[in-house]
């Protein structure tokens, strides 16, 4: 299957397809000059894979985990760029999920002042949202994604065999952010989570083709692409204040959607699909500490923020609230009906 990413400057395909990896020559030039950028807890049999199909590939591989989407990589990757003697002729392939994918794609805008990136995600969230949208970055300090840019890939190859190696807990946690763009935008989507075994296929192609949408409409975040952000305001914080219980990001977008999904059906409904795919329920917390991470998260910005609720399967709503109306939710607790 293939869908083509319409944008002002460019135009760029993704391709999903079961064993892609197993041929990549249908979909990349294997005689270019390529660097694989990886990191260590992708399985090596992916690698490898892909190395022994392109005549002339390197493989850089940087420490697994968010702690290293950091400057100190990024200089580590761009010296072996360097030393490598890569032209704006060549290209970068990130293989990996979205540490890989947003690192290497910040390296490849960068290098020369960018050279051509392909990206060849192998986690389910990566798959499903982040390597379409060319949201390249790194993060500083306890600033996510502080440091990037906007740098679509010359390609997406997404082959769901590579998930075969990817825990389980990971799977669900890619699952929730493909659930929260069925809860948004397409009611089908959501369906799809109440057939057993998951058709995970299914679910790619219908949430990076949201996404894709998504992307076309509002290429540089100015407003519609705010609506991916659903589940992550309390998320995020859930995820931020209680990271010495380590919840993947997935788990904390699901728990953080319960807040706003206003029909209580709907929301019996969803909870229902978040314990099939065992995600943790929210955890007691204190409704005060959390919204002052949320302040502190806007950067006190304005008095008022913008929320993303859901009143019926498929389609949602920006609501402007202030800090008050927030600590209201919270204080009523995300199973209230
Ligand atoms: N650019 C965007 O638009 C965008 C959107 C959402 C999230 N993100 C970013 O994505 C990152 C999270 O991505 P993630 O959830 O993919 O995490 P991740 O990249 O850290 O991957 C999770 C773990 O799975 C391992 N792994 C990868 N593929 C595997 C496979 N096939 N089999 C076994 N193990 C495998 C990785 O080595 C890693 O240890 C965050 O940094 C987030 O900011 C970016
Ligand atoms: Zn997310």
């Amino acid at each position: 299957m293939k869908l083509e990413v319409k944008l002002k400057d460019c135009c760029y395909p993704i391709y999903i397809e079961r064993n892609a990896l197993k041929h990549i020559k249908d979909y990349i030039d294997p005689d270019r000059k390529y660097a694989i950028v990886t990191d260590d807890n992708v399985p090596k049999q992916w690698v490898d894979l892909l190395k022994n199909q392109l005549r002339n590939a390197s493989v850089i591989t940087f420490e697994h985990g968010e702690k290293n989407k950091s400057l100190a990589t990024y200089e580590e990757v761009m010296e072996q760029i360097i030393s490598g003697h890569f032209s704006r002729k060549d290209a970068i392939i990130a293989l990996g999920g979205g540490v890989v994918g947003d690192l290497a794609g910040f390296v490849a805008a960068t290098y020369m002042r960018g050279i051509d990136f392909i990206n060849i995600p192998t986690t389910l969230l990566s798959q499903v949202d982040s390597s379409v949208g060319g949201k390249v970055a790194i993060d500083m300090g306890s600033y996510k994604n502080i440091v990037g840019a906007f740098y679509q890939p010359r390609a997406v190859i997404i082959d769901p065999e590579t998930l075969s190696t990817l825990p389980k807990r990971q799977i669900s946690s890619g699952a929730v952010e493909a659930l929260k763009m069925g809860l948004i935008l397409d009611d089908k989507l959501v369906d799809l989570y109440e057939q057993q075994p998951l058709d995970l296929d299914a679910i790619i192609a219908r949430s990076i083709d949201l996404k894709r949408m998504i992307v076309e409409q509002d290429e540089k975040e100015l407003g519609q692409r705010a609506i991916l952000n659903f589940g992550h305001t309390i998320g995020h914080a859930i995820e931020s204040v209680y990271h010495h219980i380590p919840y993947y990001h997935g788990e904390c977008v699901g728990m953080g959607m319960l807040f706003f999904i206003n029909d209580p059906d709907l929301k019996a409904r969803i909870r229902h699909i978040l314990e099939q795919l065992d995600i943790p329920a929210v955890p007691l917390y204190d409704p005060k500490e959390l919204i002052s991470f949320i302040k502190h998260d806007k950067k006190g910005q304005s008095d008022t923020i913008k929320t993303i609720q859901v009143d019926q399967v498929g389609s949602c709503t920006i609501r402007t609230m202030t800090y008050e109306d927030i600590e209201n939710i919270l204080e009523r607790g995300p199973y209230e009906k």
